[in-house]
């Protein structure tokens, strides 16, 4: 059985819905598909998730697996926590709705970020106060080179903000194809960031995972544009962390700049503000353009490249350093 189609259209499978082509294209549903596919190939190789994350600025040259490795099944369960192992092919909000459904704590506020469950130990996605990387037990992956299955416990996966040992120094060299969470049964009730809390309030709900993820949900749909409606990739860039000292002869000039202290002498600024403050939100060069509410947000409105939409994101960093000495990086990864 060959399950390789050629020259695949991905339009259907990047949410900026660049229409570029893959030499080599195949979707996987088991350890096995995986395996044999592995074997047969011998071309450059793309693992794919929901496509949530990822600039195609060409055609891919090389062979790309979609990963479809789905289920959701509890594996432990004591008084306090259950742990769930989630197939990398599972869609993330679906898991974070089977979570809140059960009355389960961790992931709430989490709601409604797109991509595959595969995909959030890799940047260790984050939202309204919760990081994945409290929640991961495990990651569950098949090394390329060697098509054997190895563990990895959460202190092995090296997570730190939008980074995991996944995007570094272990890029590209293993398929994550399940992830065990560890959630729990009473509630975390995180709403120490404002928007949430001020939902609930407006709501008339009190803190729990599903009002949680409600709110969360609200302040999205306010705020993102949903990728099947306007084509994006949420964040486009990291907020950067930069020293208090800069940060301080900063806030001189822009008395509105707005920094979250993360350690003593480091100051984590939100990107968001500076391209807005900056003049660029809304701003459109044809199709590629920054979101008209949540200027991090690159969009494309309809038949922009991915060539288009970085040199939509050249044109910001430069206003971005010019104005104040910043440089930022890309949270999306180009390929
Ligand atoms: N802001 C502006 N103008 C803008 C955008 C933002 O002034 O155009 C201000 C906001 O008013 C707010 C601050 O900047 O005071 C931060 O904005 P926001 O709360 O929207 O969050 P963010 O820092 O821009 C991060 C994550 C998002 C996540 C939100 C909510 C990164 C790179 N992005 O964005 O994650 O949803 O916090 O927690 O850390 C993603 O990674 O794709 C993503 C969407």
């Amino acid at each position: 059985m060959n399950y390789l189609k050629k020259n695949f259209s991905l339009k259907n499978y990047n949410s900026f819905k660049l229409d570029v082509t893959t030499s080599n294209f195949a979707k996987f549903s088991s350890l096995e598909q995986l395996n044999y596919l592995l074997k047969k190939n011998n071309k450059k190789l793309l693992i794919l998730g929901g496509g949530s994350n990822l600039l195609f600025t060409k055609n891919f040259e090389g062979t790309i697996l979609y990963n479809n490795i789905c289920g959701i099944s509890i594996i432990k369960e004591n008084k306090q926590h259950i742990t769930v192992k989630v197939g990398a092919g599972e869609l993330w909000d679906n898991f974070v709705s089977w979570s809140v459904n059960n009355n389960y704590s961790g992931i709430e506020n989490l709601a409604l970020i797109p991509g595959n469950v595969g995909a959030c130990p890799i940047q260790n996605i984050g939202a309204y106060g919760m990081e994945v990387k409290d929640t991961i037990e495990k990651v569950i992956a098949v090394e390329i080179k060697s098509n054997k299955i190895k563990e990895f416990k959460n202190v092995d996966c090296k997570f730190k903000y939008r980074e995991s040992i996944f995007k570094k120094k272990l890029k590209n060299k293993y398929i994550i194809t399940h992830v065990l969470f560890k959630l729990s049964k009473s509630h975390l009730n995180i709403t120490s960031y404002g928007d949430v809390s001020n939902e609930l309030k407006k709501l008339k709900l009190d803190a729990n995972p599903k009002n949680i993820s409600l709110a969360v949900s609200n302040i999205r749909n306010k705020k993102l544009p949903n990728p099947k409606q306007l084509a994006n990739c949420g964040s486009f860039f990291k907020n950067p962390t930069i020293t208090r000292q800069k940060f301080e002869k900063l806030k001189k000039k822009f008395p509105e700049i707005i920094g979250y202290q993360i350690s003593e002498q480091k100051i984590k600024i939100a990107a968001g503000w500076l391209i807005d403050n900056a003049g660029m939100k809304g701003y459109r060069i044809g199709d590629a353009g920054v979101h008209k509410n949540q200027a991090l947000v690159l969009v494309n409105y309809g038949n922009a490249s991915g060539k288009d939409i970085l040199n939509l994101a050249k044109i910001i960093k430069k206003k971005i350093k010019e104005i104040y000495n910043i440089e930022l990086e890309n949270e999306v990864t180009i390929i």
